[in-house]
């Protein structure tokens, strides 16, 4: 797999360290307030599972699964697959975790979604945030990095479903992408 990586943009080492900082902000933001951190799956679950045992204080897990890329790497529609059930929604503090803030349409929508069917509060997480390519107002209230305009890969992230399992964050080289787009 190496061999369809450009360059790796964050090791597994910064990565983590990066992590451990936003770990810290969540915590103190949070104080004594109880949340429940909302992974959207399937591109946050490794950034969720590392960010969570960073955080010193109880907290829940939910997870929502949200569709938009199909296989190409541009932003396509967005289709909602499941929500946390009511009970994990109604009056809480949740903290929606993606993997990366493009277009900002997933992040938009969902928390929309969830502040209709009643949360409490919705505060945002992100690991990656793509300022340049957002089309909708959206800023998230924690990220880890900024990345420039590159479609990358790794540490959860995907491109037509492979490469999540990459320890590290990688920009995918330009003829991989354009030889499955041209198929
Ligand atoms: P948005 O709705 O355009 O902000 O898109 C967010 C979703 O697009 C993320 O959850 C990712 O699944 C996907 N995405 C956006 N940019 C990239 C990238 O560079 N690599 C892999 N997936 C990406
Ligand atoms: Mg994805």
């Amino acid at each position: 797999m190496k061999n369809h990586i450009e360059r790796v943009l964050f090791d597994e080492q910064e990565i983590l360290k990066g992590i451990d900082r936003v770990a810290a902000e969540v915590t103190a933001s949070y104080g004594s307030t109880e949340f429940t951190v909302v992974s959207i799956l399937k591109g946050s679950c490794v950034f969720a599972s590392d960010l969570i045992r960073r955080i010193p204080v109880p907290l829940e897990l939910a997870f929502v699964a949200a569709s938009s890329y199909g296989d190409g790497t541009t932003s396509g529609r967005l289709k909602l697959n499941f929500l946390p059930a009511e009970h994990e929604i109604q009056g809480r503090n949740l903290l929606l975790v993606d993997d990366i803030l493009d277009t900002g349409r997933t992040m938009h929508a969902i928390k929309q979604e969830l502040l209709k069917k009643g949360a409490a509060d919705v505060q945002t997480c992100v690991f990656l945030d793509k300022p340049s390519r957002r089309a909708v107002e959206f800023e998230s209230d924690y990220r880890v990095f900024e990345v420039e305009n590159l479609f990358v890969v790794g540490y959860g992230l995907d491109f037509a479903g492979r490469y999540r399992n990459l320890p590290y964050v990688g920009a995918l080289r330009e003829e991989i992408y354009a030889q499955a787009l041209a198929n």
